[in-house]
């Protein structure tokens, strides 16, 4: 933890601000901020009652809960404990009956255009079918199952229908490598995997069965009983006889009805692996009650939804989003969403445009680098600018995984939002389990590239290293000094781990996110200055530096030592730049350039393609100290090709410095 260099920086000065439509605030949910302020109030008054209130407003309980926070075995703390519930209850089951049960629940657009709608009547007897699937094959309660699928309505039916049984699922994303899934596989200890034949992006075939395959054969997994294996695409795929069924040979017989599980609040509802700053990704776990009432909450206060909304968040069901604002929230609002099985730029850049006119989306949700790719591409080429689509249906634009710098904001503003969409810029985390800071679209005044302040009842805070309050306009550590119901509830496995990475002794227990903030200096408000860890943002995915440093030494033939670091990217948020030494004499001209790409094929091999490297430099060594440190400033400094300012005369090899800067 450093808040030397990027974290503490001066105040960006940002003087636009844009203001909600008086209609809007009219019609939020909260309305105003005299409305937010009271919330808050509310929560700093009666903080326990605040969010007791909100559990039984916003949650179906089976069994009340009598007890709302447990805080005396900090920081495992526990919310709702003697509560029961089911997730899938609270997002199929509740709406049956209603004017809800007959509502589109997903309208399904695969890569090739081709559209399928399922109601939250039809979505309950898939996912009830499905839960009768996973109990044929004899998952029960409290295990975890891996799921490892496409972006289709049969992903979300996976993770509903564990939830349903009272299986913890822990989804792997679809790029991740067969090393990378047998790793999740190995630490979760699953008892099944749930996948695909293939996946379509961008119109292309891509396996998903056989990495699968491949993990399972590297060994360590002999928990895995059974495969189910979707039939994406009509392509044949190897089957291991007693071993895998296909989704048609699973559901066969079984029933469509299938009584929701009961389970305790702190129930694991899911598992999912993020990067850290040291040694293996590590397993996020989070408690069923806690994750679905802010699932839920996070659905009516930052994105204030309303029966008639066509909410789309883009987001992958492997990432934290998209369970969040996939699998889970719309679900719980009782709200149609869009789920998207293709990438932004196939057939053309203008897709997310197309698509916002064709199913008139109202709740757009993405990336920043979505959005900067997609500018890049209007700027080069009118016909995929989005002012060739109707865009007048958006009414709430959302941004999330990264910071959005304001000129991407002001973009997205004007050619997306029609300037009269507010822009509700979350930051929040894998662990966070849904939205932290952000404005609410009736109520906060916007200023680009902020996220503005926290949600009511989430006390964020900035600090400086020994847990002392920063002044506004000064920057130092983001934390939540007090907990909040969808927080972390410890890393599968490794509860030590788990203390020392988010609750460090020097911080007074609060909460540390990773991330330097600074509050502006007028209204307070927050601007996330970026990670102040070994962890990386590309693209808005979190990528350790050492994961990636361990997969290029793992090539022992090859690699004697490397160092990663991030440099600034305009696309991309953050690239990867690799510094390696190789076993052999350092290489330079075509002989590099094969090398580097071997290397960066290992990468893909090792983790997945979002992990290679974009830039590697050979050196016969690394800049160390005489104790043998790696200086990684310095390679920082070279990283973003600037000239070295910073006091070399500690190095040990100084002249190592101008052949870590030459690229071939
Ligand atoms: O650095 C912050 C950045 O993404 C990190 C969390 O990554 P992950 O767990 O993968 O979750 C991404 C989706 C929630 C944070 O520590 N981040 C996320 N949202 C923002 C952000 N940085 C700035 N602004 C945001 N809105």
């Amino acid at each position: 933890m450093s808040t030397s260099s990027s974290a503490i920086e001066s105040v960006l000065v940002e003087n636009r601000v844009f203001h909600p439509a008086e209609a809007a605030v009219k019609a939020a949910r909260i309305s105003g901020m005299e409305s937010y302020n009271a919330l808050c109030a509310a929560a700093e008054k009666d903080f326990t009652g605040f969010w007791a209130q909100l559990a039984r407003d916003h949650v179906v309980w089976d069994k009340p809960f009598s007890k709302t926070l447990d805080e005396s075995n900090a920081p495992f703390f526990k919310w709702f404990e003697d509560g029961e519930l089911n997730a899938s209850a609270n997002c199929l089951d509740k709406h049956m009956g209603t004017p809800v049960e007959h509502k589109t629940a997903i309208i399904f657009e695969a890569d090739d255009g081709a559209v399928t709608r399922v109601t939250f009547k039809e979505l309950l007897a898939k996912v009830s079918q499905f839960a009768n699937a996973l109990k044929a094959q004899g998952i029960q309660k409290g295990d975890r199952v891996l799921i490892y699928m496409p972006m289709t309505i049969e992903g979300v039916v996976a993770m509903q229908a564990c939830a349903r049984i009272g299986a913890t699922h822990s989804v792997v994303f679809g790029g991740f490598s067969a090393k990378a899934l047998q790793d999740r596989i190995v630490d979760v200890g699953a008892v099944a995997v749930v996948t695909s034949n293939y996946q379509m992006r961008g119109g292309k075939e891509l396996p998903l069965k056989s990495i699968v395959d491949e993990a399972l054969s590297m060994g360590g997994c002999e928990s895995i009983k059974s495969v189910l294996v979707f039939q994406r695409t009509p392509t044949a795929c190897a089957m291991v006889a007693g071993r895998d069924k296909t989704f048609e040979e699973a559901l066969a017989g079984q029933s469509t009805e299938c009584p929701a599980v009961p389970v305790g609040a702190e129930h694991p509802l899911f598992i999912l692996y993020t990067s850290g700053s040291t040694g293996k990704p590590k397993g996020v776990q989070h408690a069923t009650g806690g994750y679905l009432l802010w699932a839920k909450l996070t659905m009516d206060w930052t994105f204030d939804v309303q029966p008639s909304d066509v909410f789309w968040c883009t987001a992958d069901i492997g990432w934290i989003t998209g369970h969040s604002y996939v699998a889970y929230g719309p679900l719980a609002a009782g709200v149609t969403q869009m789920v998207f099985e293709g990438v932004p730029t196939y057939p053309n850049a203008g897709r997310f445009w197309q698509r916002i006119e064709r199913h008139k989306t109202t709740i757009f949700y993405t990336a920043p680098t979505a959005i900067r790719s997609l500018i890049k591409a209007a700027e080069s080429d009118d016909k995929v600018h989005p002012k060739q689509s109707d865009l007048s249906s958006l009414r709430i634009l959302g941004s999330v995984g990264e910071p959005i710098n304001p000129e991407a904001w002001m973009w997205y503003h004007k050619h997306v939002g029609g300037e009269r969409c507010p822009i509700v810029d979350t930051f929040w985390q894998t662990e966070t389990g849904g939205h932290m800071i952000t404005p609410l679209p009736g109520a906060t005044p916007l200023v680009p590239g902020s996220c503005t302040l926290p949600l009511p009842g989430i006390t964020a805070a900035i600090v400086d290293e020994a847990g002392h309050d920063m002044p506004n306009g000064a920057g130092g550590i983001l934390v939540v000094k007090r907990p909040w119901p969808s927080m972390i509830r410890t890393i599968w496995g490794d509860p030590e781990r788990f203390k020392k990475s988010y609750f460090p002794e020097e911080l007074k227990g609060y909460y540390l996110a990773g991330d330097g903030a600074v509050r502006s200096a007028d209204r307070g408000y927050f601007r996330i200055t970026g990670r102040i860890d070994d962890v990386l943002n590309v693209s808005g995915h979190r990528m350790g530096t050492m994961e990636i440093e361990s997969a290029l030494v793992s090539k022992t033939d090859l690699v004697a030592e490397a160092a990663v670091v991030g440099r600034p990217d305009d696309l991309t948020g953050e690239a990867i730049c690799a510094f390696v030494v190789l076993k052999r004499s350092r290489p330079t001209g075509d002989e590099a350039k094969a090398i580097a790409k071997e290397l960066r094929d290992w990468v893909a091999k090792e983790i997945g393609p979002i992990a290679k490297p974009k830039d590697i430099r050979f050196g016969e060594n690394l800049p160390k100290t005489r104790s043998g440190k790696i200086m990684r400033r310095l390679l920082r400094s070279i990283a973003k090709g600037e000239a070295i300012t910073q006091d070399t005369s500690t190095l040990e090899n100084p002249a190592i410095l101008d052949q870590l800067g030459e690229k071939y």
